[in-house]
Protein backbone atom coordinates (compact mmCIF):
# COMPACT_ATOMS: atom_id res chain seq x y z
CA UNK A 1 0.00 0.00 0.00
CA UNK A 2 1.46 3.40 -1.05
CA UNK A 3 0.89 6.55 1.09
CA UNK A 4 0.42 9.68 -0.64
CA UNK A 5 0.10 13.09 0.96
CA UNK A 6 -0.16 15.42 -2.13
CA UNK A 7 -2.65 15.99 -4.73
CA UNK A 8 -0.28 16.10 -7.42
CA UNK A 9 1.27 12.81 -6.77
CA UNK A 10 -2.62 10.87 -6.19
CA UNK A 11 -3.58 12.93 -9.81
CA UNK A 12 -0.73 11.49 -11.99
CA UNK A 13 -1.16 8.09 -10.61
CA UNK A 14 -5.20 8.19 -11.04
CA UNK A 15 -4.59 9.67 -15.03
CA UNK A 16 -2.24 6.75 -15.09
CA UNK A 17 -4.86 4.67 -13.91
CA UNK A 18 -7.63 5.70 -16.00
CA UNK A 19 -5.28 5.18 -19.11
CA UNK A 20 -4.69 1.35 -17.99
CA UNK A 21 -8.49 1.58 -17.57
CA UNK A 22 -8.60 0.56 -13.77
CA UNK A 23 -11.48 0.55 -12.47
CA UNK A 24 -11.37 3.33 -8.78
CA UNK A 25 -12.85 2.56 -5.92
CA UNK A 26 -13.26 5.12 -2.87
CA UNK A 27 -13.45 4.92 0.88
CA UNK A 28 -13.68 8.57 2.07
CA UNK A 29 -12.87 8.65 5.68
CA UNK A 30 -11.91 10.95 8.78
CA UNK A 31 -9.83 8.20 10.20
CA UNK A 32 -9.75 6.44 13.67
CA UNK A 33 -10.78 3.32 11.65
CA UNK A 34 -12.86 0.59 12.97
CA UNK A 35 -14.51 -2.91 11.55
CA UNK A 36 -17.10 -0.14 9.69
CA UNK A 37 -14.54 1.05 7.40
CA UNK A 38 -12.93 -2.42 6.21
CA UNK A 39 -16.13 -3.60 5.44
CA UNK A 40 -16.86 -0.25 3.46
CA UNK A 41 -13.17 -1.53 1.76
CA UNK A 42 -14.73 -5.22 0.90
CA UNK A 43 -18.14 -3.56 -0.26
CA UNK A 44 -15.49 -2.50 -2.83
CA UNK A 45 -14.75 -6.25 -3.88
CA UNK A 46 -15.34 -7.21 -7.11
CA UNK A 47 -16.76 -3.74 -8.49
CA UNK A 48 -13.61 -2.02 -8.90
CA UNK A 49 -9.74 -3.14 -9.70
CA UNK A 50 -7.99 -0.06 -7.54
CA UNK A 51 -8.68 0.69 -4.30
CA UNK A 52 -7.96 4.36 -2.32
CA UNK A 53 -8.78 5.13 1.29
CA UNK A 54 -8.99 9.14 2.05
CA UNK A 55 -8.17 10.08 5.89
CA UNK A 56 -8.77 13.82 6.22
CA UNK A 57 -9.89 14.68 9.54
CA UNK A 58 -12.29 17.59 7.78
CA UNK A 59 -12.13 21.22 9.52
CA UNK A 60 -14.80 22.70 7.86
CA UNK A 61 -17.43 20.09 9.10
CA UNK A 62 -16.98 20.59 12.51
CA UNK A 63 -19.36 23.33 13.81
CA UNK A 64 -17.85 22.59 16.93
CA UNK A 65 -14.09 23.06 17.53
CA UNK A 66 -13.57 21.08 20.60
CA UNK A 67 -15.32 18.38 18.84
CA UNK A 68 -12.62 18.94 16.38
CA UNK A 69 -9.60 18.82 18.88
CA UNK A 70 -10.82 16.05 20.63
CA UNK A 71 -11.56 14.02 17.39
CA UNK A 72 -9.68 10.63 17.49
CA UNK A 73 -6.42 10.49 15.26
CA UNK A 74 -4.06 8.50 14.54
CA UNK A 75 -3.12 7.35 11.20
CA UNK A 76 0.12 4.91 11.65
CA UNK A 77 -2.48 2.69 13.24
CA UNK A 78 -5.09 3.65 10.59
CA UNK A 79 -2.09 2.93 7.67
CA UNK A 80 -1.16 -0.42 9.35
CA UNK A 81 -5.00 -1.90 9.52
CA UNK A 82 -5.65 -0.92 5.69
CA UNK A 83 -2.54 -2.55 4.85
CA UNK A 84 -3.43 -5.70 6.27
CA UNK A 85 -6.27 -5.97 4.59
CA UNK A 86 -4.03 -6.59 1.43
CA UNK A 87 -6.55 -4.77 -0.31
CA UNK A 88 -6.24 -1.61 -0.35
CA UNK A 89 -3.71 0.30 -3.44
CA UNK A 90 -3.49 4.29 -1.70
CA UNK A 91 -4.05 5.81 1.36
CA UNK A 92 -4.48 9.39 0.39
CA UNK A 93 -4.12 11.06 3.82
CA UNK A 94 -3.28 15.34 2.43
CA UNK A 95 -2.78 17.82 5.35
CA UNK A 96 -5.10 20.80 6.02
CA UNK A 97 -3.20 22.67 3.43
CA UNK A 98 -3.70 20.60 0.38
CA UNK A 99 -7.30 20.56 0.96
CA UNK A 100 -7.97 23.91 1.47
CA UNK A 101 -4.97 26.29 0.60
CA UNK A 102 -5.07 30.22 1.18
CA UNK A 103 -8.22 31.78 -0.51
CA UNK A 104 -10.08 28.64 -0.75
CA UNK A 105 -13.70 30.22 -0.40
CA UNK A 106 -16.03 27.34 -2.10
CA UNK A 107 -18.78 25.22 -0.72
CA UNK A 108 -21.07 23.11 -2.15
CA UNK A 109 -24.99 23.46 -0.44
CA UNK A 110 -27.46 20.57 -0.98
CA UNK A 111 -30.22 22.66 0.06
CA UNK A 112 -33.76 20.85 1.13
CA UNK A 113 -31.55 17.54 2.62
CA UNK A 114 -29.24 19.71 5.07
CA UNK A 115 -31.93 21.67 7.27
CA UNK A 116 -33.31 18.79 9.21
CA UNK A 117 -31.97 15.88 11.91
CA UNK A 118 -28.83 16.54 12.08
CA UNK A 119 -28.14 19.69 10.14
CA UNK A 120 -31.03 21.17 12.00
CA UNK A 121 -28.48 21.56 14.92
CA UNK A 122 -25.34 21.42 13.33
CA UNK A 123 -25.49 24.54 10.92
CA UNK A 124 -23.05 24.33 8.28
CA UNK A 125 -22.14 20.47 8.91
CA UNK A 126 -23.31 19.34 5.52
CA UNK A 127 -22.14 21.65 3.52
CA UNK A 128 -18.40 21.21 4.91
CA UNK A 129 -19.23 17.23 4.21
CA UNK A 130 -20.66 17.94 0.53
CA UNK A 131 -17.65 20.12 -0.20
CA UNK A 132 -14.80 18.09 1.31
CA UNK A 133 -16.69 14.70 -0.72
CA UNK A 134 -16.92 16.22 -3.95
CA UNK A 135 -13.17 17.74 -3.99
CA UNK A 136 -12.36 13.85 -2.78
CA UNK A 137 -14.50 12.23 -5.32
CA UNK A 138 -12.70 14.85 -8.11
CA UNK A 139 -9.54 14.11 -6.93
CA UNK A 140 -9.65 10.43 -6.84
CA UNK A 141 -11.07 9.70 -10.21
CA UNK A 142 -13.61 7.59 -8.31
CA UNK A 143 -15.94 5.31 -10.35
CA UNK A 144 -17.17 4.14 -7.01
CA UNK A 145 -17.18 5.46 -3.91
CA UNK A 146 -18.79 3.36 -0.55
CA UNK A 147 -20.43 4.91 2.30
CA UNK A 148 -21.91 3.65 5.24
CA UNK A 149 -25.73 3.90 5.97
CA UNK A 150 -24.79 4.74 9.69
CA UNK A 151 -24.66 8.45 8.41
CA UNK A 152 -27.58 7.69 6.04
CA UNK A 153 -28.66 11.95 5.49
CA UNK A 154 -24.73 12.13 4.92
CA UNK A 155 -25.53 9.48 2.21
CA UNK A 156 -28.49 10.87 0.84
CA UNK A 157 -26.45 14.22 0.76
CA UNK A 158 -23.67 12.64 -1.15
CA UNK A 159 -25.90 10.69 -3.59
CA UNK A 160 -28.05 13.93 -4.72
CA UNK A 161 -24.74 16.07 -5.12
CA UNK A 162 -22.74 13.18 -7.53
CA UNK A 163 -26.43 13.10 -9.57
CA UNK A 164 -26.47 17.16 -9.49
CA UNK A 165 -23.05 17.51 -10.31
CA UNK A 166 -23.01 14.40 -13.47
CA UNK A 167 -20.13 13.34 -10.79
CA UNK A 168 -19.32 9.81 -12.93
CA UNK A 169 -19.52 8.39 -10.09
CA UNK A 170 -21.95 4.80 -8.20
CA UNK A 171 -21.88 5.69 -4.44
CA UNK A 172 -22.33 2.37 -3.31
CA UNK A 173 -24.83 2.26 0.45
CA UNK A 174 -23.05 0.05 3.00
CA UNK A 175 -25.25 -1.62 5.75
CA UNK A 176 -24.38 -0.40 9.46
CA UNK A 177 -22.11 -2.34 11.26
CA UNK A 178 -22.70 -2.98 14.85
CA UNK A 179 -20.89 -4.17 17.83
CA UNK A 180 -22.62 -7.47 19.27
CA UNK A 181 -24.86 -5.41 21.83
CA UNK A 182 -25.95 -3.81 19.14
CA UNK A 183 -24.15 0.02 19.24
CA UNK A 184 -23.31 0.87 15.91
CA UNK A 185 -19.36 1.22 15.00
CA UNK A 186 -18.36 4.98 15.16
CA UNK A 187 -15.06 6.55 15.74
CA UNK A 188 -16.59 8.56 18.45
CA UNK A 189 -17.36 5.33 20.90
CA UNK A 190 -13.90 5.25 21.56
CA UNK A 191 -14.38 8.40 23.53
CA UNK A 192 -17.07 6.86 25.59
CA UNK A 193 -15.83 5.95 29.30
CA UNK A 194 -16.71 2.46 30.53
CA UNK A 195 -20.23 3.20 32.18
CA UNK A 196 -20.99 5.23 29.31
CA UNK A 197 -20.64 2.48 26.47
CA UNK A 198 -22.74 0.24 29.16
CA UNK A 199 -25.57 2.75 28.78
CA UNK A 200 -24.63 3.46 25.17
CA UNK A 201 -26.34 -0.23 24.01
CA UNK A 202 -29.59 1.13 25.28
CA UNK A 203 -29.39 3.22 22.04
CA UNK A 204 -29.83 0.21 19.45
CA UNK A 205 -32.10 -1.85 22.06
CA UNK A 206 -34.75 0.80 22.30
CA UNK A 207 -35.06 1.66 18.49
CA UNK A 208 -35.40 -1.58 17.86
CA UNK A 209 -38.15 -2.19 20.70
CA UNK A 210 -39.47 1.02 18.55
CA UNK A 211 -39.51 -0.53 15.31
CA UNK A 212 -40.98 -3.67 17.42
CA UNK A 213 -43.84 -1.57 18.05
CA UNK A 214 -44.06 0.18 15.09
CA UNK A 215 -44.19 -2.73 12.86
CA UNK A 216 -47.21 -4.52 15.39
CA UNK A 217 -49.14 -1.24 14.32
CA UNK A 218 -49.04 0.58 17.47
CA UNK A 219 -49.28 4.21 16.54
CA UNK A 220 -45.59 6.44 15.75
CA UNK A 221 -46.33 9.31 18.46
CA UNK A 222 -46.68 7.15 21.73
CA UNK A 223 -44.23 4.60 19.94
CA UNK A 224 -41.43 7.12 19.68
CA UNK A 225 -42.44 8.97 22.77
CA UNK A 226 -42.06 5.64 25.08
CA UNK A 227 -38.62 5.18 22.93
CA UNK A 228 -37.84 8.67 24.22
CA UNK A 229 -38.35 8.33 27.81
CA UNK A 230 -36.31 4.84 27.42
CA UNK A 231 -33.13 7.11 26.24
CA UNK A 232 -33.49 9.88 28.85
CA UNK A 233 -33.94 6.99 31.49
CA UNK A 234 -30.82 5.82 30.47
CA UNK A 235 -28.95 9.04 30.68
CA UNK A 236 -29.11 10.39 27.22
CA UNK A 237 -29.88 14.14 25.69
CA UNK A 238 -31.88 13.13 22.84
CA UNK A 239 -31.87 15.58 20.16
CA UNK A 240 -34.00 14.05 17.46
CA UNK A 241 -35.93 10.60 17.55
CA UNK A 242 -37.99 10.96 14.13
CA UNK A 243 -39.38 8.45 11.52
CA UNK A 244 -38.88 9.74 8.27
CA UNK A 245 -38.86 8.68 4.10
CA UNK A 246 -35.11 7.24 3.06
CA UNK A 247 -36.18 8.55 -0.53
CA UNK A 248 -35.89 12.68 0.49
CA UNK A 249 -36.09 12.35 4.45
CA UNK A 250 -39.49 13.92 4.72
CA UNK A 251 -40.94 13.01 8.05
CA UNK A 252 -44.09 10.78 8.15
CA UNK A 253 -46.20 9.06 11.01
CA UNK A 254 -46.68 6.13 8.87
CA UNK A 255 -44.37 2.81 9.80
CA UNK A 256 -44.20 1.32 6.19
CA UNK A 257 -41.22 0.02 4.24
CA UNK A 258 -39.17 2.96 2.42
CA UNK A 259 -39.18 4.69 6.36
CA UNK A 260 -36.27 4.45 8.90
CA UNK A 261 -36.03 5.43 12.03
CA UNK A 262 -33.52 8.62 12.92
CA UNK A 263 -31.85 9.45 16.09
CA UNK A 264 -29.33 11.70 18.03
CA UNK A 265 -28.53 11.71 21.05
CA UNK A 266 -25.63 12.19 23.78
CA UNK A 267 -24.26 10.76 26.16
CA UNK A 268 -21.91 13.83 28.28
CA UNK A 269 -20.50 15.45 25.21
CA UNK A 270 -20.37 12.40 22.65
CA UNK A 271 -22.70 12.60 20.45
CA UNK A 272 -24.29 9.21 19.02
CA UNK A 273 -26.53 8.57 16.18
CA UNK A 274 -28.39 5.44 14.34
CA UNK A 275 -30.94 4.82 12.38
CA UNK A 276 -32.92 1.37 11.25
CA UNK A 277 -35.04 0.73 8.28
CA UNK A 278 -38.83 -0.32 8.73
O1 LIG B 1 -18.35 10.04 7.26
C1 LIG B 1 -17.23 10.58 7.37
O2 LIG B 1 -16.30 10.03 7.91
C2 LIG B 1 -17.02 11.98 6.83
O3 LIG B 1 -18.17 12.76 6.99
C3 LIG B 1 -16.57 12.00 5.37
C4 LIG B 1 -17.60 11.40 4.43
C5 LIG B 1 -15.26 11.23 5.23
C6 LIG B 1 -16.31 13.44 4.92
O4 LIG B 1 -15.34 14.07 5.71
Amino acid sequence: MHIITSRAELAQLVTQWHKENERIGVVPTMGALHNGHLTLVNALDGKVSRRIVTIFVNPIQFNNAEDFRLYPRGVDKDAALLADTGKVDVLYAPNENEMYPQGFSTRVLVSGLDGMLCGGDRPGHFDGVATIVTKLLLQTGADVAAFGEKDYQQLCIIRRLAADLNLPVEILPVPTVREADGLALSSRNRRLTTEQRTQAATLPAALTACLGALRAHQPAPPALAQCRATLEQAGFTVHYLELRAESDLHLTQAATPGTRLFVAASLGDIRLIDNMPV
